[in-house]
């Protein structure tokens, strides 16, 4: 036996014995597993218990007896409750650093231009309702049929909720890879070259890859264009005033992100230079008083609506670009 092998035995056990699981949390656990359908077989179970324990007490600790959250936002268990954040992050979506491409800046409008202090296009009909991506690196097809679908609200006064699905299946030749990974920009010239994107309702969310089915009989939308926004927040807030929900790139960082509930999340591991995930940026706004209010992007994430505000969640705005929000933020042209 070799002492490296001798060792990981070791460790093992050393390991197994830390697992002192919390016999209060035992009715809690087992209705989470029941919400959440999850089942494990023996072997698992004490270690994805041990798991969630861990970010069962991360959660409380942060909303604190008062329950009001530290950093001004709270958290909340949720499905993701059995995963380490190093598990979480090896099912995100990976986006290598994007130099600004192509697009017509809009910086200059930004500039000394007035806007105004709350845009929430939702009120105004141009949100889908939020979707679940379920085990589906689908994040960056929900920004780019959401952006899309403002878009075509805003020209034809009709919402209709786009193929999700026909974006997982159809734009690998482009260099997207399914439920895997995909780039919005990459989306985007699919839905531009293709000729258009079918609606949800002909061909309908799975949340696995498939052979493409793109019937151009069907098509519901098209595209004459899209623009990559330049990576500052100034130019992020002229497009979200002015033109329509934008789909944007984002950093998750920590557990803080994936147990949001409430508030204005304000993550110290955030990157503001690299994301892996994608969301659709519907609006921004403040809460507090005007002197020391504090800013925020309203975003729309694709984590279902049970997650967040209702799937919705308030990013930390004009501070030094947190969490990369408009890193990676393009909008399509229809
Ligand atoms: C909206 O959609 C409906 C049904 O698809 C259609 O009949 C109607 O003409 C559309 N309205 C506009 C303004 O495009
Ligand atoms: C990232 O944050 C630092 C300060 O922490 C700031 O100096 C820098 O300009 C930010 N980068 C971007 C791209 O906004």
């Amino acid at each position: 036996m070799t002492p490296a092998f001798f060792l990981a035995i070791l460790c093992l056990e050393v390991a197994s014995g830390v697992l002192a699981l919390d016999p209060r949390l035992d009715v809690e656990w087992q209705e989470w597993k029941i919400k959440y359908e999850k089942s494990y077989s023996m072997e698992e179970e004490e270690l994805k218990r041990s798991i969630w324990e861990n970010n069962m007490e991360m959660i409380k600790r942060h909303n604190g007896e008062n329950g009001l959250g530290k950093d001004g936002f709270t958290m909340e268990m949720n499905g993701f409750g059995d995963m380490t954040v190093e598990e979480f992050g090896k099912k995100m979506n990976n986006i290598p650093v994007r130099i600004h491409r192509k697009g017509k800046s809009i910086r200059k409008r930004a500039v000394g231009g007035v806007f105004p202090k709350f845009v929430d296009w939702r009120k105004k009909g141009y949100v889908t309702p939020v979707q679940d991506q379920e085990y589906c690196n689908s994040c960056w097809a929900f920004a780019v049929t959401g952006a899309i679908e403002g878009q075509m609200f805003k020209k034809t006064g009709n919402l209709t909720r786009l193929s999700v699905q026909n974006l997982v299946d159809c734009s690998k030749p482009h260099g997207n890879n399914g439920c895997d990974w995909g780039d919005p920009y990459i989306g985007y010239e699919y839905v531009l070259h293709n000729g258009g994107v079918e609606a949800e309702a002909t061909y309908p969310y799975e949340g696995r890859e498939g052979p493409c089915r793109y019937d151009p009989k069907n098509s519901a939308a098209k595209i004459s264009g899209f623009v990559s926004l330049p990576q500052n927040e100034d130019s992020l807030m002229a497009a979200v005033a002015t033109i329509g929900p934008i789909s944007a790139g984002v950093h998750v960082a920590s557990n803080l992100f994936v147990f949001y509930k409430r508030g204005i999340l304000h993550d110290r591991k955030c990157s503001n230079t690299t994301v892996n995930h994608v969301v659709l940026v519907v609006g921004y706004g403040s809460e507090g008083e005007e002197t020391d209010g504090k800013k925020y992007w309203l975003v729309k994430n694709s984590w279902g609506d049970e997650w967040g505000i209702q799937g919705y969640m308030k990013i930390a705005k004009d501070q030094n670009n947190h969490c990369a929000i408009a890193s990676y933020a393009d909008y399509p042209i229809v």
